[in-house]
């Protein structure tokens, strides 16, 4: 009789409820759909005080253009081609990785709207 679990299903075990608090945040937010939200897990890790989007912003426009929730000049249409297609260093998302409406909610909390 088999009284241990092996590490593989151990570890499958455990990512298994990874990913059930993924999907369950992932659809908390998508339900809440609340800019700022989606901005602190998907943006700020780059577009905080010390992330990298931040840095390299600073360097092409210069500091007080460098922080995206400080800005008052971004255009909706801007932004999005930004995420879809990406800039410089910072990557595109798809679709999947995130929804239109998550994209249109960090566009309001980023333009004020
Ligand atoms: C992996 C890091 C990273 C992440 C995550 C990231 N960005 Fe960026 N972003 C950058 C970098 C780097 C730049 C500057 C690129 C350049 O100028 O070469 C940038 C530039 C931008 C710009 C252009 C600003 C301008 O005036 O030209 C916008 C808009 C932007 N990001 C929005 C977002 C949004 C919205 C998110 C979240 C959905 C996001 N970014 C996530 C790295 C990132």
């Amino acid at each position: 009789m088999h009284r241990r679990f092996s590490i593989a299903a151990r570890l499958k075990c455990a990512a298994g409820i990874i990913a059930a608090c993924a999907m369950a945040l992932a659809s908390t937010h998508a339900a809440a759909l609340d800019g700022q939200q989606v901005f602190e897990t998907t943006c700020v890790y780059c577009h905080g005080p010390n992330g990298n989007g931040t840095k390299m912003l600073a360097k092409r426009l210069g500091e007080d253009k460098s922080l995206l929730v400080q800005r008052t000049d971004l255009q909706p249409a801007y932004i999005k081609a930004v995420v879809r297609n990406g800039i410089g260093s910072m990557p595109w998302y798809r679709y999947s990785e995130l929804p239109d409406a998550q994209l249109e909610a960090v566009i309001d909390y980023l333009t004020h709207r």
